[in-house]
This record gives structure tokens, sequence and C-alpha cells, in this order.
């Protein structure tokens, strides 16, 4: 490293662990500026003194909080005087617009204890009802819900019914059991009635207008708004230019390195006769512009680096970077070009390294010792910076991928700490030659599966998963945990799991010889798999099957049974993969309603007509593997010789076939040499069977489990009856029953 990019490396440390001056006023001066927790910054203003606030408008009123849910009396909460609303705060966006969150009743129809309130109407005022950060939403069983405004439907949505949804957003947005509209754009929303015109069912139904953004993120349940009163919304508020122009006059001439705010009528909002008009502090300055006074330099190096690991230097209106390039030094500066302070103008130059300015401080410093202490001194700085950099990014990660959840888990002791390991991410990435390409297994849906090997020398398959949806985290880690105390010879083991990483990493055991598809499907052409093998696949699939539905405390699904989904280890043994759309069921539960998940061609008809799954479906779906096994056919394939694009379902076909009698023109010829008629008659029996239409008819995983073991025993007694005795060894640990199984959870566990 260039001595003189460590001097300056060292020089720009110090001045960044300086002290700044004191933070913008946002409030006139001897006027109180908050009330409770709630910034208050003018135009805003508390009372009584006049000049506190804008005009009466913006008059906020700070009184006791006498709301039966605080128990502390001493607090104060904030109202809107002009409109009597509770203000929740005042936030700034990018764009230098500002809004206020209120709160908003909610408008219950036939709910018990509640009376029906509408929303304030706020015509008049300068505040309507934001729409872009609202949205409009209706919860209950087949209803239609309003919105409307001088007689006319601004929102409106409907919604269908299901007993057993989950609250989650996603399904407000499918309009299961909740439903959704957004604002109209060509108007402008500051008062508005809420109707649910009919309800034949008259039971409890509410609506409400709704800030978006926390309806999505704040509640883990849209049926919890049940037992609140009011939820947030966010108004948008306007200064017309008629009205305020005179008090706000519009300073076009802009340049730079002033630091005065400026008021600008002509900027995107005309709405009727009103021309809104907002003040802003120039580019890469803060403040509370409608105060008038000079702005302030945002200081961008502050908090996360904006220079990456390079080092970062305020300057007014921007800040620069300081990056080390082959041993010169390049200074960019950005410099914020719009009212998006995420805009940047950057220009770039290079310091003269040799020369006078490298002499002059070389000679300054005098003696070869000093410089060599300083350098060590500087070297040493930089890397415990770099080091700290790294730490925190990892943390981060960590945390919001669900590992301070698992972590809890672990030293609560419900986890078997010998099944699942913390991996760090230098480990993983060392395993995996830094997730080379050469090193890929498989792309999934789900993400890329690497090949990789372990420190001791296992080899092990580390799948990094696609994106994790912030909100199912804890249901991921859930599920991860579920899988780690699965322990079946016949399902692929999970080791364990890294979280330092930008998305979760997973490790499972590595199992050498590809998917059972590939095989069945005569990829692998030089090893056809034998009668024999193929029963012993089909058993071992069952058995697994058998155990998760029934052998632990609650029973799992599967939910995507395929032969692209069994892989077969070194000895042929088959092991399920996959379990990404697994979910796991408290016992009570029957069955499921989700939307419909699986692939076609093994997808149960009854789950794709009533969105139900249940164990029965995985049943048909094994019986779509059986008939693979016997007759070596895809599941779907096109039929040949139709002009349009037709498909045939293998399950279909092969039903119609043994209907018809006609089993034998489709089970592999291979088979009746290597098997007795009778076996493959009953096997072939057995599929039709786990294929029938009506899932009550449909045998469970269990009965399939003994039947083919006991077509196996009539093959070869001795071998089989061995291998069973040994088949099933999972933990019976009660703690399982304790997770949060109802929750259904997913996880990424395919390969
Ligand atoms: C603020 O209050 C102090 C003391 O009460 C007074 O001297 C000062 O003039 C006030 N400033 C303004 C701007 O009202
Ligand atoms: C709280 O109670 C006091 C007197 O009991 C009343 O004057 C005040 O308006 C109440 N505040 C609210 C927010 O209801
Ligand atoms: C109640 O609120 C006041 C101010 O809002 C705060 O100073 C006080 O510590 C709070 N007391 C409790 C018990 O939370
Ligand atoms: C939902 O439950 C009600 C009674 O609890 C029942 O009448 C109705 O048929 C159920 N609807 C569905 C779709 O299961
Ligand atoms: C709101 O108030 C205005 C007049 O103040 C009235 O014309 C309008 O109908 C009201 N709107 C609603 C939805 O109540
Ligand atoms: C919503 O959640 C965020 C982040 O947890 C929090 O900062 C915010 O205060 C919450 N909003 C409300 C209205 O509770
Ligand atoms: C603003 O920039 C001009 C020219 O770039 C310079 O002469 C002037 O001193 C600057 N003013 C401030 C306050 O930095
Ligand atoms: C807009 O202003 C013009 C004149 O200033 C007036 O004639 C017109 O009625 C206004 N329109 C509305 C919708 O207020
Ligand atoms: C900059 O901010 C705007 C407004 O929030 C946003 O739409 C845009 O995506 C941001 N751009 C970047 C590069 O973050
Ligand atoms: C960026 O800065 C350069 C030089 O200061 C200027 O010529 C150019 O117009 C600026 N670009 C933008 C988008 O502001």
């Amino acid at each position: 490293m260039n001595i003189i990019s460590i001097i300056r490396l060292l020089w720009r440390i110090i001045i960044l662990s300086r002290c700044y001056g004191a933070a913008a006023p946002i409030a006139k001066p001897n006027c109180t500026t908050h009330c409770g927790d709630v910034a208050i910054p003018f135009p805003f203003g508390i009372g009584p003194n006049k000049d506190c606030y804008l005009d009466e408008w913006f008059q906020i009123d700070c009184r006791h909080d006498n709301s039966t849910t605080s128990i502390n009396y001493s607090r104060h909460a904030p109202f809107l005087k002009s409109v009597n609303l509770e203000l929740l705060s005042i936030f700034p966006f990018e764009d230098g617009t500002q809004s206020v969150q209120v709160k908003n009743p909610i408008t219950f129809f036939r709910c018990e204890g509640k009376e029906t309130r509408q929303p304030q109407n706020l015509t008049g005022s300068p505040f309507i009802y934001s729409r872009t950060h609202n949205i409009f939403i209706a919860v209950g069983c087949k209803l239609f819900a309003q919105m409307s405004s001088d007689h006319e439907t601004i929102a409106g949505c409907g919604s269908i019914c299901h007993n057993n949804t989950d609250g989650d957003y996603d399904n407000c947005y499918e309009g299961i059991g909740c439903c959704q509209d957004t604002l109209p754009r060509n108007k402008l929303t500051s008062a508005f009635s809420i109707e649910i015109p009919s309800n034949p069912m008259g039971d409890c139904k509410y609506a409400f207008l709704v800030e978006t953004d926390w309806f999505a993120n704040n509640l883990t349940n849209f049926r919890d708004v049940k037992d609140m009163d009011s939820v947030p919304v966010v108004l948008d508020w306007i200064l017309n230019v008629h009205d305020y122009g005179e008090r706000f006059r519009e300073k076009p001439d802009l340049t730079r390195n002033q630091s005065t705010p400026f008021c600008t009528s002509n900027y995107d909002f005309t709405w009727y006769n009103r021309t809104r008009m907002i003040c802003i502090c120039p580019p890469g300055m803060e403040g509370n512009p409608y105060l008038l006074q000079p702005c302030q330099d945002i200081e961008e190096c502050k908090g996360s680096n904006q220079c990456g690991d390079d080092v970062c230097e305020n300057v007014a209106g921007g800040y620069s970077c300081y990056s080390n390039i082959n041993g010169r030094i390049r200074i960019c500066t950005h410099f914020a070009s719009s009212l998006h302070h995420n805009n940047t103008n950057t220009t770039c130059h290079f310091i003269p390294t040799r020369g006078q300015a490298s002499r002059t401080i070389i000679l300054g410093l005098g003696s070869g010792v000093g410089l060599l202490f300083l350098l060590i001194g500087a070297w040493w700085v930089h890397k415990i910076v770099k080091k700290r950099k790294t730490i925190a990014r990892k943390k981060m990660f960590f945390k919001r991928n669900g590992g301070l959840l698992l972590e809890q888990q672990l030293l609560s002791g419900e986890v078997n700490l010998d099944k699942i390991k913390l991996f760090n991410s230098k480990e993983l990435e060392k395993a995996t030659n830094n997730f080379s390409i050469d090193r890929i297994l498989g792309q999934g849906g789900q993400g890329t599966v690497y090949k990789g090997m372990l420190a001791d020398g296992r080899i092990v398959a580390v799948k990094k998963s696609k994106m994790v949806d912030k909100s199912k985290l804890s249901k991921f880690i859930n599920e991860v945990v579920i899988l780690s105390q699965i322990n079946h010879r016949n399902v692929v083991q999970i080791m364990g799991c890294c979280l330092e990483t930008e998305v979760p990493l997973l490790v499972y055991e590595f199992i050498p010889n590809g998917t059972l598809s590939e095989y069945i499907q005569g990829q692998i052409e030089e090893f056809p798999l034998t009668w024999d093998m193929r029963l012993q696949i089909a058993t071992e699939v069952a058995g697994a099957l058998s155990y998760l539905h029934g052998a632990v405390s609650f029973p799992i699904y599967h939910r995507d049974i395929k032969s692209a989904n069994i892989l077969l280890d070194e000895k042929y043994r088959a092991k399920i993969a996959d379990f990404g759309t697994s979910r796991s069921i408290s016992i009570d539960q029957t069955h499921l309603t989700t939307c419909v998940h699986g692939t076609f061609g093994y997808l149960d008809p009854e789950y794709f007509q009533s969105s139900q799954f249940t164990e029965k479906s995985d049943v048909y779906s094994f019986g779509v593997v059986l008939v693979e096994l016997l007759t070596g056919q895809n599941p779907i394939s096109a039929v040949t010789g139709s002009q349009e694009e037709e498909y045939r379902s293998l399950a279909t076909y092969f039903i119609t076939s043994m209907q018809e009698d006609r089993l034998f023109d489709l089970v592999d010829a291979r088979f009746l040499e290597e098997g007795s008629e009778t076996e493959i008659q009953v096997v072939a029996n057995l599929a039709r069977r786990c294929l029938n239409l009506n899932r009550r008819n449909r045998p469970t995983m269990r009965e399939v489990t003994s039947e083919l073991e006991a077509v196996q025993m009539s093959r070869k007694p001795s071998i089989s009856a061995q291998q069973n005795s040994e088949g099933v060894d999972f933990v019976e640990d009660d703690s399982v029953g304790n997770w949060d199984v109802e929750s259904l959870s997913e996880v990424s566990a395919s390969y």
C-alpha cells in the first residue's frame, strides 16, 4: 500500500471520528418541539402561542392520553385540532413533501360492541387522504364493500369465503376472506363514507382505509384489526399557492452551495384550483425548509458507509470517496443532484502521488522510525475498520435471516444440536470453492445447489436459496428445525444452515446418484433400474411418506412428490428431497386450504378443484411415481400426430388402459422377464387405487407400504425382512410437538 494513501486514510479516520454540530431546528424558537414521542415540525405547532404554527389548520393540541389501552396516564398524545384526529407522526418523504400519519376509525358493521363510525370529513381543510400511501381494506367472508364520495363510488372490492385462511396479507390481496382496492388517480379524496351494502350472512364485517406499509408489515393477521378502534392512515397536506404564496415566496435561483431552502408551486401538484406549494432544502441539505432558515448539510458518511470499503468524507452538498487504485488515490465526489437524495452527480479525479505533495509530507515527518510507526498504526486502524464493517454486515444478515430466532431455540434446548449446525459463511465458501460454477449440481425454482467438501472431508450439498420473504423467516426457521428432527434413512438429511450471508444457505448430506426421473426417463441409459430395484425404491419412498404422515408427533405433507424429487444414493436407495412446499400441520387440522402447489402431472385432481391438501393428495402423487416406475413413461407427454399441442396425462392413460385390460401393453417388457405377472398386477392395482379420483377410496401410505413390502417379501423373504427391521429410525422427541406447527411453515430445502 502506498504511503500517501495510508497517511490519508489515517487522517480521514481521525477526521471522521470528530463530532459534528447540533441538529437543525424543526420548530420556531421558544416553541415545544415534541408532544409525547411525536416530533412536531413547523408549519405544525403546539399552541397556545399562535406564532408556533402556520395557521389554525396546523395547530396541534397536546392532550393527555386517556385511552384505556395506555397504562401511562401521564402520556401525551398530539391531536390535529382542526380535524380532531390523533396524530401518530409527521414524516418527510425523499421528494421533500411531508405527510402526516393519523388514527383513522375502522368502520364496523354488525360487530358486537362496536359502533359504525365513518372516517373524518376533511373537506375544506388542507388535508387529503394520500392516494399513494393508503389502501382500502375490507375484512369478512363473502362481502362487497365500497368507498363513496359525493354519491360516487371511488373504490370497492369483494371477497370470497374460506374458513381456514390464515390472516396473511397475501390472502387479502387474493380476495380470500379479505379484499383491497386503491384510491382513484383522478380524484382528491378529502371525504368518503364506507358501505357494505348487503350482508345476508349478518355477521361482523369491517372496512377501513389504512396505511399500506403498516397493513402489510406491522400486522401479522388482518383479523387483529377487529380488536382495534382505529388504524394509521396517511394524509397529504396542501399549501395552496393562493393562500400561502405570499409567505413562502418562490426562490427559483438555486445554486449548489447555497443552503437556503426554496419554495415552489411549480411542482407535480396542481389539483383542481389548488396549486400545491412545497418548500424544500437544496439537494444534499436537510432541515425544516418551512422555517425559511438555512438548511444544514447532510452528513452522508455517518451511519452506513456510502463508499463501501473506501474512506468517506463529508463535503457540503455531498460526500467524497477516497480509494486506492493501483497505488494512486482517486477522489470521487458525489453531489446530490436532485431532490431525491439518492441521485448523485459524480466527478472523479486522481491526486498526484509522486512529486511535491508526497515529498513535503515525507520531509515533514522527519525520521524513518516515526514513519514506520505511523505506517503500522494506519494499517492496523484500516484493518480494524474493515473487519468491523464485515462483521457488522454478517450480523445484519444473520439477524435478518432469522438467526436470532434460531439461536434462541438452540439455546432453549428444544433443538437437537447434533442435528443442525450453524455453519459460518467462510466455511461454506471454502467448501464450495466460492460457489464456483463448476460445483453446481442443479438449479431449481428454489435456488441453486452446489457440491461442496467440508474441512473434515465430508461431501455436502449446499443450497443457496432464492431471497427469502422477510415475513416468512420465522416460519422458515421453524421448518428447518422441524426438518432437523426428521431422521429417516429415506429422507435427505439436513445438516445445518448458514444465516450470515445475504440469502440463507442450507447444507444437506450429498446424495451421489442423481434423481429417479433421470433413470426412468432413460437419461442414464447405461444403468437401467431392474424390477427389483424399482420395487425397492417404491417401498422405501412409501415407507418414508408413511413415516412423515403418521410416525412423527405431527403430520408433514410433502406436497411435491415426483420422481425428480427422489434422489438415489450410492446403493440406489431412495431419499426424498425438496421440502420446499411441504407443510406440517397440527393434529386437529384435518386438511389444509392453500393455493395450489405442486407439479402438473402429479397433482391430485381433487386438490386442484378444492384447494384442500390432505395426506391423500401425497398418495395420489405417489401413485403417479408408481406408474412411472411400472411404465418408464413421463407423467405428461405430448400427444404425437395432433396439430395443436395436446398433452396426455400418464395417470389417466394408465387408468383407461387398465380398464380396457391393456396393462401389459404399457408395462416395460423387461419386467415381465424379471418379475412375475402377478406381482406386476398387484403393484398396478395398488397404483390404480392411489390414483382414485375420490380421495376417500385411496389407501393410506401405511397401507401402500405394507402391500409393497408384502410383494417384496414374496420375492426375497430373507432380505426384505432384514431391511424392514432397520427401516425406520426416527427421533422420538416430544418437543417437536411444541413447535408452532399450526403456522403453516415453509422451507426451501429442495435439491
Ligand atoms: C424566547 O424566550 C426567551 C426567554 O423567555 C426570550 O428572551 C426570547 O426573546 C424568546 N425568543 C423568541 C424568538 O420569542
Ligand atoms: C382526558 O380527560 C380529561 C379530563 O378527564 C379531558 O379534559 C380530556 O379532554 C381527555 N382527553 C382526551 C384525549 O380524551
Ligand atoms: C410515562 O410517560 C412519561 C412521558 O410521556 C414518561 O416520562 C414516563 O417515564 C412514563 N412512565 C412509564 C411508567 O412508562
Ligand atoms: C364455513 O363455516 C360455516 C360454519 O362454520 C359453514 O356453514 C360453511 O359451509 C363453511 N364454508 C366453507 C367454504 O367451508
Ligand atoms: C363532507 O362535508 C361536505 C361539506 O362540509 C359535504 O358536502 C360532503 O358531502 C361531506 N362528505 C361526506 C362523505 O360526508
Ligand atoms: C410499524 O413497524 C415499524 C418497524 O417495526 C415501526 O417502526 C413502526 O413504528 C410501526 N408502526 C406503527 C404505527 O406501529
Ligand atoms: C458558492 O460558490 C461560488 C462559486 O462556486 C463561490 O464563489 C462562493 O463562495 C460559494 N458560496 C458559499 C457560501 O460557499
Ligand atoms: C376554479 O377557479 C375559477 C376562477 O378562479 C372558478 O371560476 C372555478 O369555479 C374554480 N373551480 C373549482 C372547481 O373550484
Ligand atoms: C431513489 O429514490 C427514489 C424515490 O424514493 C426511488 O424511487 C429510487 O428507486 C431510488 N433510487 C435508488 C438508486 O435507490
Ligand atoms: C454534474 O456536474 C457537472 C459539473 O459540475 C455539470 O456540468 C452537470 O450538468 C451536472 N449534471 C447533473 C445531472 O446535474
